[in-house]
């Protein structure tokens, strides 16, 4: 880990195959939310990673709730810090469905 990178330790798997953590080493861009480094993860190291979002950015949809550093919150609105390693999970007061999905009821 530098400080031109964030290191993302995130909780895979599902109700079969019971949680893991597995790290990912991402480039640090400029204003990067926790939810852009998912997005970089996906694109480079594992399509699979399951998250739901769709706003993005504004924090209106409220569909990337997770729990970040051991605080809930939006992903798409917690900036990723460089140089340091960020633990990301499921929200755990909704039923876990798949990587960071949880149900929406
Ligand atoms: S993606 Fe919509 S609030 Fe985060």
């Amino acid at each position: 880990m530098t400080s031109s990178t964030v290191s993302l330790q995130v909780v895979r798997g599902d109700q079969q195959s019971g949680p893991v953590l597995e790290r990912y080493e991402v480039p640090y861009r400029e204003g990067m939310s926790v939810l852009d480094a998912i997005f970089w993860i996906r694109e480079h190291r594992d399509p699979a990673l399951s998250v739901r979002y769709s706003c993005r950015s504004a924090n209106a949809c409220k569909e990337c709730s997770a729990i970040v550093n051991g605080k809930a919150g939006y992903m798409c609105s917690i900036r990723a810090v460089p140089g340091t390693e960020m633990k990301i999970e499921p929200l755990k007061a909704r039923a876990w469905i798949k990587d960071l999905v949880t149900s929406l009821d």
